[in-house]
This record gives C-alpha cells, sequence and structure tokens, in this order.
C-alpha cells in the first residue's frame, strides 16, 4: 500500500481524497493546502467516515508542509484558482502557471519518483507546466481531463436512451476545451455502435453539451465542478496503483503520435503501475483529423503563452 498526495484542498482535492480513501487505495493520503486549517479539517471530516464508510485508509491535512508528502508514490495536483462564470479555462493560465510550478517543485523535491496527474486548469498547459517544473520522464506527468468529459458525454447518452451508464464505452481525443473531440464512432453500448440507437442530430447535441459540460456547471453553480473531476483522478490513481493497464483518454505528451510533437493533448493511453505505459494510437476520418489538429493548435498557442511568461530558468 502506497502514500499518495493531493495537493489543494478545495472542493476537487478534497473529493479526490475523499474517494481515494473510500476505495482504500492507500496506506496514507496527505491533503495539502496553503489556506491555515483547510487540509486539516476536511482531512480529519474525511477520516472520521472510515468506520462508517469501511475503509482503512489514514487521511491527514497539513498546511503547506511538503515534509509530510515525503515519498509518496502518486501525487495528484489540484491546486489554482477555479473558473468564475464568463470565464474561460484559458482565463486562468497567468495565475495558476506559477502555483502549478511552485508546487510541482516541492512535491518533486520530497517525492523525486513520484507519479503526477495535473488536475488544474487550463489543464493541457498546466500538465506541460508540471512536466517542465517536474523535469522527469513525460510517462509520469500527465493531465486528468478525458475521463472526466468521457463521464459527461456517457451521462447524456445514458439519459438520452434510459440505459445504464456503466454498458457504454468511449474514447475521446484533444484538449480540456470547447475543441475537445468526442468520438461517436468509438463509442457503443453493450457492444452495439452509439450510431445505430441514435440519429446524427442526437449525436451532434450530446457533443456539443459535452465540450460546454464543465461552463454548464460554471453557470449553475458559480464555480466549476468537483464531483466529477475528483472521481475522475481517483479513478487514474486507482489504475496505477493496481497496475490494471486500463485504458483512459488523459492529457499526455506527443512525440509524433497524431502527427504532432511536443504538444500535451488527450490521447488514449494505456495506464498502470509506470504511468502511462503505451499511447495508443487511432485511424482518424479527415473530419477527425481535422477536429484533432485544431484542438492541438488551440493547446500549443496556450503551451506559448506560458512560454512567454519566461518562469523556468
Ligand atoms: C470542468 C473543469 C474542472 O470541466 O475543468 O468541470
Amino acid at each position: 500500500m502506497k502514500k499518495i498526495t493531493v495537493i489543494g484542498a478545495g472542493n476537487v482535492g478534497a473529493t479526490v481524497a475523499n474517494v481515494i480513501a473510500h476505495k482504500d487505495l492507500a496506506r496514507e493520503v496527505v491533503l495539502v493546502d496553503i489556506k491555515e486549517g483547510i487540509a486539516e479539517g476536511k482531512a480529519l471530516d474525511i477520516w472520521q467516515t472510515s468506520s462508517i464508510n469501511n475503509f482503512n485508509t489514514r487521511v491527514v491535512g497539513v498546511t503547506n508542509d511538503y515534509l509530510k508528502t515525503k515519498g509518496s508514490s502518486i501525487v495528484v495536483i489540484t491546486s489554482g484558482l477555479p473558473r468564475k462564470p464568463g470565464m474561460s479555462r484559458d482565463d486562468l493560465i497567468k495565475t495558476n502557471a506559477l502555483i502549478v510550478k511552485d508546487v510541482t517543485e516541492k512535491v518533486i523535491r520530497y517525492s523525486p519518483e513520484a507519479i503526477i496527474i495535473i488536475v488544474s486548469n487550463p489543464l493541457d498547459v498546466m500538465t506541460y507546466c508540471a512536466y517542465r517544473a517536474a523535469l522527469k520522464d513525460e510517462r509520469k506527468v500527465f493531465g486528468m481531463a478525458g475521463i472526466l468529459d468521457i463521464g459527461r458525454y456517457k451521462a447524456f447518452i445514458a439519459e438520452a436512451l434510459k440505459i445504464s451508464p456503466k454498458d457504454i464505452h468511449s474514447l475521446l481525443l484533444g484538449g480540456h476545451g470547447d475543441t475537445m473531440v468526442p468520438l461517436p464512432r468509438y463509442t457503443s453500448i453493450g457492444g452495439i455502435p452509439v450510431t445505430e440507437l441514435l440519429n446524427k442530430e442526437e449525436i451532434d447535441k450530446i457533443v456539443e453539451r459535452t465540450r460546454k459540460g464543465g461552463g454548464e456547471l460554471v453557470n449553475l453553480m458559480g464555480t466549476s465542478a468537483w464531483y466529477a473531476p475528483g472521481a475522475a483522478a481517483a479513478q487514474m490513481v486507482e489504475a496505477i496503483v493496481d497496475d490494471q493497464q486500463r485504458i483512459f483518454p488523459v492529457c499526455a505528451k506527443l512525440n509524433g503520435e497524431y502527427g504532432h510533437k511536443d504538444v500535451f493533448l488527450g490521447v488514449p493511453v494505456k495506464l498502470g503501475a509506470n504511468g502511462i505505459e503505451e499511447i495508443i494510437e487511432l485511424k482518424l476520418t479527415k473530419e477527425e483529423k481535422k477536429a484533432f489538429d485544431e484542438s492541438a493548435a488551440s493547446v500549443k498557442s496556450m503551451m506559448d503563452v506560458l512560454d512567454s511568461m519566461n518562469i523556468f530558468d
């Protein structure tokens, strides 16, 4: 059993810690925040559900004390400001880049071997930021977005078809933003292609709602979502802890796959004990490739914004 650290005890970070504990994925979960008392309080609250929810994972909270994170095998970084209504994820880049760089450097100091999962927004750029700050193997620094986006997509399909979301399998490509590329061609329900169960108009509507899924929640709540983002990050932790070799869409550094290099983008990967074990390359139609290229261009332009900040030596 392992020690897992979650940086940021906001709604997303606390949810990640809570789900990891519920699934008993670690001996200890360390929750870290900069605000005095927040991580301690939320960790204590979660720990006090252990006998009720039947888990052993010890959950502890600390204020900025990275020494307590020493020797973590996985670190999930959720730090940064969330979106407010009217903001795009990209509006957060300047503030969150400084935060993500700072926490990644601290994490690496105490857990140089850790696999790092980024959840902070704008997701793809913050994954690049953490990769630059961590100075480590690109297969061990990656971002959570695809599982969340696909979770939304499956929820909408389950609703439209009045079927169990558990029977839906799907994939999604591209950045975590309005240019994400859900793939109806790779979506099936109990083995049946979704294209045989829903017409193009219905699918297009679901794809569009998925693309704007984060914004829909920001508009409802005045801040961004946490249950699905938290559960999605915990599912990646589970795949790594149990060496499951599961196939998930994950934000990864591309090295020529899909015709792109040195860009961080959502692609299907095999996730196991070593982090990204393999990037899976699909044959795309002309239209899908065009959408993927547009998504890559959009993420690349944000990576350029990060580069122009000159925050790395
Ligand atoms: C969302 C935020 C977390 O999509 O990016 O809800």
